[in-house]
């Protein structure tokens, strides 16, 4: 087992990628925190215990630094630690420039950016204490590459790798390890939520053919989170079948 008797903090842990991870992490060993909006992480939560795993659900926002704060402490004193913290939560709200509201912008830079800031600026103190840790975060192949419709989501995206480089710096000291993972498309309730007609487009432009799966990026969290990366350090993984070139 890759993460045995790791204690596993996921954000957007409900659904999509991040539930894979979830699992993926469960199966590894791990002891799994799951974080998110919605009351289906409770579901998620209670498989995950009849399956034999140990696992707590927290229903937060990651935008309110002080819920966020609270339970990153309380989660500690459950768990006794958090060596892996997995940034996963996410949203989109894409219109072109001429067209992007104020809010869609403030609502994307808070859940994707600032929520990455503050699950991080919470954890690591922790880790620091432990002289262990590993933080990887969610950014997107379109950070690379950019994309239509996506100013807000590519500028959060962006940051994450730009902070994932900084903390990398800041943090390798106390034996915490900080990267980041730019998936391409990717099977979830994100990515159906698009229409049909963009996403026959985007296959052209995939050399492999064909869309990710969620466990093709719970498999890249999982070696940037387990020992086997433990001098990988600053990196951003793209997993997108060959799309950013
Ligand atoms: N699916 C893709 O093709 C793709 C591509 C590139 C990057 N990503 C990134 O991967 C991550 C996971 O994406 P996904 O496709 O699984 O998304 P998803 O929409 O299927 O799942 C995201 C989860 O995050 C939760 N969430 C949203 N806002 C939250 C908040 N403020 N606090 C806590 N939880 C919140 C949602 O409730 C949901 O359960 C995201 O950061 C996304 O930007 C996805």
């Amino acid at each position: 087992m890759r993460l045995k008797g790791k204690i596993a903090l996921i954000t957007g842990g409900a659904a999509g990628i991040g539930l894979a991870t979830a699992e993926r992490f469960a199966k590894e060993g791990a002891k799994i925190i799951l974080w998110d909006l919605s009351d289906k992480g409770n579901e998620a939560v209670e498989r995950l215990k009849k399956e034999g795993h140990e696992a707590i659900f927290k229903k937060i926002s990651v935008t309110n630094e002080v819920e966020v704060h609270k339970a990153v402490e309380e989660a500690r004193k459950y768990f006794g630690r958090i060596d892996i913290l997995i940034n996963n939560a996410g949203i989109t709200k894409d219109r072109t420039l001429l067209k992007m509201s104020k809010q869609e912008w403030d609502d994307v830079i808070s859940v994707n950016l600032t929520g990455v800031f503050n699950c991080t600026q919470a954890v690591a103190p922790i880790m620091k204490e432990q002289n262990y840790g590993r933080i990887v975060s969610a950014s997107s192949n379109v950070a690379i590459r950019g994309n239509f419709g996506q100013t807000n989501y590519v500028a959060t995206k962006s940051a994450v790798i730009g902070m994932t480089k900084v903390w990398a710096i800041e943090l390798g000291r106390y034996g915490i390890t900080v990267n980041c993972i730019a998936p391409g498309f990717i099977h979830t309730a994100m990515t159906d939520a698009m229409p049909e007609e963009i996403r026959k487009q985007s296959l052209p432009h995939i050399p492999l053919g064909k869309w990710g799966m969620p466990e093709d990026i719970a498999n890249g969290y999982l070696y940037l989170a387990s020992d086997e990366a433990s001098f990988v350090s600053g990196i951003c993984l793209t997993i997108d079948g060959g799309a950013a070139r």
